[in-house]
């Protein structure tokens, strides 16, 4: 059965190689300054940088540079709204992978109010306008080039924030998977279990039905065979532009419309550990998810298991339920392993005393867990699956 949903995505998807081609032209639609953000530098080393402006030199082009991974409130968000309210921005352009898409998200709500950014981040007040928002982006991994929210840090509370407004949509992403082939085997491997995670998450949900869960089953086949190819050859376009197009997918929530609510829990621990720990979005999920697994383990979640060993991994449907589900569990790991990740939290630097304090800000800040989560986690839980993770 398709429950009740309502599904909205106004966002143009422009997808292929060149078709940086149409920046002009879709820039154009929204005005002449142009504030354009980007990350570190790697849009430089490819050569991205110039591309962009060349295309825009009959544009007021205004930068904002250095954007972090796990974007932070206090610098890139404040000073990109700062920028655009000094130089009366049109249209922002961001260019890079998730944070500097999700910042710019940020930047283009904060831009247009007058009071302290981070009460319409942290969710205290509705956001009423936004400038245009347009992305290239150069990393497979979250979808923000395809949805709403955007997820920020407050480094001051520790408090890293996924925060949702239609407002947010980009207007046009464009979507090359040339701009990827230089992605490093860290950020690849990261990026496609983040992208696998999003589809674990809407895929252990009730109610769910077959067609969705073909849907999602296929895309982290997908996304497990592509993932190998371009950890192997980095400028394999076949293989790229699937992960590019499966993670653009994965976020929007098309592919559960329908589908119960899942609370997206895994996320929500992982959004805790990067906010007291800065670590690598990606990673922190691919090491939870088997504990995670491992915890909402039981008689009501086991066919969602059973299905998960007999079409994405094939395992024979005479097996023993329980083993299959462990087995399940256990590819998981091996999987994640396989493709570079330390599966111990401790590997990345997270120090088992604030396992506690981190339970207990999960619950307080994450409005998604609780009555929408498929399987609820309280203080308890949480705790186990933080310190099983460590
Ligand atoms: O900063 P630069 O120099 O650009 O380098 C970046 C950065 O160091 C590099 N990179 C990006 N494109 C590259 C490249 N290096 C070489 N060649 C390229 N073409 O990769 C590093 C990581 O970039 P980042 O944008 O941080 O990675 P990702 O796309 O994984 O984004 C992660 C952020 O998105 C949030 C995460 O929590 C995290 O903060 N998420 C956003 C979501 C959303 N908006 O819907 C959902 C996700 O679940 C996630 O929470
Ligand atoms: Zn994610």
């Amino acid at each position: 059965m398709i429950n009740n949903f309502y599904y909205h995505t106004p966002t143009e998807l422009v997808f292929g190689k060149d078709v940086i081609n149409y920046l002009p032209e879709v820039i154009k639609r929204y005005g002449k300054n142009v504030l354009l953000t980007y990350g570190g530098g790697s849009i430089k080393k490819i050569g991205l940088y110039d591309k962009i402006k060349e295309l825009l030199k009959d544009f007021n082009v205004i930068e904002l540079a250095g954007i972090e991974p796990n974007p932070k409130y206090e610098t890139s968000v404040v000073e990109g709204a700062r920028l655009c309210k000094e130089h009366h921005i049109d249209v922002i352009l961001a260019v890079g992978g998730g944070s500097v898409v999700d910042c710019s998200k940020a930047i283009s709500v904060c831009a247009k109010y007058d009071g302290e950014g981070w009460d319409l981040i942290s969710g205290k007040v509705k956001a009423k306008e936004s400038i245009p928002l347009v992305d290239i982006l150069t990393l497979s991994a979250t979808g923000s080039e395809y949805d709403s929210g955007c997820v920020i840090t407050n480094i001051s509370k520790n408090d890293k924030r996924g925060y949702m407004d239609d407002i947010m949509f980009p207007k046009v992403s464009l979507l090359d998977p040339t701009y990827t082939f230089s992605v490093n085997k860290w950020q690849t491997a990261c990026g496609t279990a983040d992208a696998i995670n999003h589809l674990l998450e809407q895929y252990f949900a009730y109610p769910n039905n077959s067609f969705n869960d073909g849907l999602l089953i296929e895309g982290m086949k997908t996304l497990m065979k592509n993932v190998k190819i371009a950890l192997e050859e980095s400028n394999n376009y076949d293989a790229r532009s699937e992960l590019m197009y499966l993670c653009t997918l994965a976020c929007n929530g098309i592919l559960s419309n329908g589908s119960g609510s899942s609370g997206w829990p895994m996320h929500s621990i992982e959004h805790a550990l990067s906010g007291y720990f800065d670590i690598t979005h990606g990673a922190g999920l691919a090491i939870i998810t088997p504990r995670w697994m491992k915890e909402i383990l039981s008689n009501r979640t086991l066919e969602r298991f059973v299905t998960l060993g007999i079409r994405l991994f094939e395992f024979d449907s005479n097996m023993d339920k329980e083993e299959m589900a462990n087995k399940v569990i256990d590819n998981f790991y091996q999987f994640f392993l396989s493709i570079g990740i330390p599966m111990h939290l401790k590997e990345l630097g997270v120090d088992e005393n604030r396992i506690e304090e981190m339970a207990k800000h999960i619950l307080q800040h994450d409005s998604t867990l609780g009555e929408f989560m498929y399987v609820e986690l309280d203080e308890a839980a949480l705790i186990r699956i933080l310190k099983t993770s460590m």
